[in-house]
């Protein structure tokens, strides 16, 4: 096919029902077992010694999965120096990118051994991990030949654990498509997958000082590097609370014209209301709310279900969740892998204490006594502004309400002041349309799970506390990373 086609089809993934396929993955992920990945600052100018950390398997914290060195102040004020635009044609730089996505998937086993291994994805999840990053690269080199505005500069791409390799590959591919150059800081967590993505890149061509890695912790560096003039915007995507202080760094040291595009929390609900097929919507749930250990920003958080049908639905989610195998997610029988670290678990863990304190335990089903794994729970509350925050694990709200209380329902979820994701399971038109007018999210999924949105169907991001938008994946989101200049020529 055309490498510059407008629109490439989205990467197929592997499919783990097919035996070839799993074949083809057990012998690519094979050498990578025991590897131990060793990794730093992937700078313009080279040089320094900073800390060195061990990284370890969440799922089994004997497993070292690799060395990762932090960057030094001192580095990360060269970078800063060293940073400048990606001279090349917007043509050259979708090449660029279409050969990183094909490099990447080239090296699969090495992606599914590093997002099990350092983050504790399952293969579901490494599967669509890595698609997603395919998906980006392809999807923003095909944005970067629609371009008519130059970049703006240099911009700090600041990124999430919870995908390693999508998100990070999102923003850097992003504001690369565009043409800036990217200083990327990605999690603490996650560098090793960082690193990978990074190779990947520079190895397809992009040149050294159009993309700098520099690891390192968020407080310290991340403050660096969204507090200093030199840079020309910042790409986040993480918690509420760090987007708004990184607001406040941009806003004392960066030009007032510097955007910040946020991509941040939320707390999802999903409406079941009496006329959903309650095996669908049980299947939907236990996807949304406990996929990915719950470590979804699109996850479900607050179930609201009809009283009517409440007992049976419960019932048969109970049923399910006895189902789902916890366990280390390098077995690909694996339906929930470990939460991300020790500190994460503990978070998670209070916030089930404190409901079994107050009796409001409804389910809990069972994971491996080692590694970070919290038992998927079902807590009882009144209404989702009862749960006062994100709780990012696998723990769901649930709520029985009346048919009458819809209104009430409504008004709740658009309470929280959040707005990411939103599902409906209902047989009725007429509440489609009224439910999906008046809840206020970026990404509304109606009798379908609410996670996985797919790069270019479905263009993902928030309102309110959720983000700034635009939406990643979307069709606004790289133009977001180009000068606004209008020019006018007399002719
Ligand atoms: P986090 O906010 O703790 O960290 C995100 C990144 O910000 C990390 O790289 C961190 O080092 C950095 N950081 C921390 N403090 C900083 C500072 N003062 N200045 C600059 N950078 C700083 O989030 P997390 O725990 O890594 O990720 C989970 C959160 O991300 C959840 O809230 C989740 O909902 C959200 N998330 C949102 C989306 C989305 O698309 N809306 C996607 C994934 C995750
Ligand atoms: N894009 C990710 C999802 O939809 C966050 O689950």
């Amino acid at each position: 096919g055309d490498l510059y086609a407008p629109e490439r089809p989205n990467s197929k993934g592997l499919d783990l029902h097919d035996r070839r396929d799993l074949a083809r993955l057990e012998e690519a992920r094979a050498p990578f077992r025991t590897h131990v990945w060793e990794a730093g600052p992937m700078l313009a100018v080279p040089g320094g010694a900073g800390p060195v950390a061990e990284v370890r398997n969440p799922a089994r914290p004997d497993d070292l999965v690799g060395q990762l060195r932090d960057t030094t102040p001192v580095e990360a004020e060269a970078a800063l120096a060293a940073a400048a635009p990606w001279q090349a044609s917007a043509k050259d730089r979708a090449a660029v990118l279409n050969r990183a996505a094909d490099l990447m998937e080239a090296l699969f086993g090495e992606v599914f051994a590093l997002v099990t291994r350092e983050a504790g994805k399952t293969q579901k999840d490494a599967i669509a991990e890595l698609r997603e990053a395919v998906d980006f690269l392809r999807y923003y080199a095909a944005r970067a030949l629609e371009l008519t505005q130059p970049p703006r500069g240099v911009m700090t791409c600041i990124s999430p654990w919870n995908f390693p390799l999508a998100i990070f590959t999102g923003q850097v591919s992003a504001c690369l498509a565009a043409g800036n150059g990217v200083l990327a800081k990605p999690a603490e967590a996650t560098g090793l997958t960082a690193t990978f993505a990074v190779r990947c890149l520079l190895e397809a061509g992009v040149p050294p000082h159009a993309l700098q890695l520099l690891p390192g912790p968020g407080a310290v560096l991340g403050a660096q590097l969204t507090g200093n003039p030199r840079v020309d915007g910042v790409c986040f995507t993480g918690s509420t609370a760090t987007a708004q202080r990184i607001n406040r760094t941009m806003a004392a040291h960066l030009a007032p014209s510097a955007p910040l595009v946020a991509e941040t929390g939320g707390l999802n609900a999903m409406i079941v209301d009496s006329t959903a097929l309650p095996e669908q919507a049980v299947r939907d749930i236990v996807a949304s709310a406990f996929q990915s250990a719950g470590q979804r920003c699109s996850a479900l958080r607050c179930l609201y279900v009809q009283d009517d049908i409440a007992d049976g639905l419960l019932k048969m989610l109970y049923g399910a969740m006895d189902e789902l195998h916890a366990t280390d997610p390098w077995d690909l029988s694996a339906d929930l892998g470990p939460v991300i670290s020790a500190a994460a678990r503990d978070g998670i863990q209070a916030h089930i204490d404190i409901a079994a304190r107050e009796g409001r335990v409804l389910k809990q089903g069972k994971v491996p006594a080692t590694g970070y794994f919290v038992k998927p729970t079902v807590l009882k509350v009144d209404s989702i502004t009862d749960i006062g925050k994100e709780v990012f694990g696998p723990v769901l709200h649930v709520v029985r309400f009346k048919a009458r209380d819809l209104d009430r329902v409504i008004a709740q979820i658009n309470g929280t002041g959040f707005g990411l994701t939103f599902g409906l399971h209902t047989r009725m038109d007429s509440r489609v349309a009224e439910v999906t007018e008046r809840i206020r999210a970026g990404n509304i999924y109606v009798n379908r799970n609410q996670i996985g949105a797919i790069v270019g169907s479905q263009p993902f991001g928030g309102e309110g506390m959720s983000g700034t938008g635009p939406k990643a994946g979307g069709p606004a989101y790289v133009a977001r990373f180009t000068r606004p200049d209008a020019a006018t020529v007399f002719a």
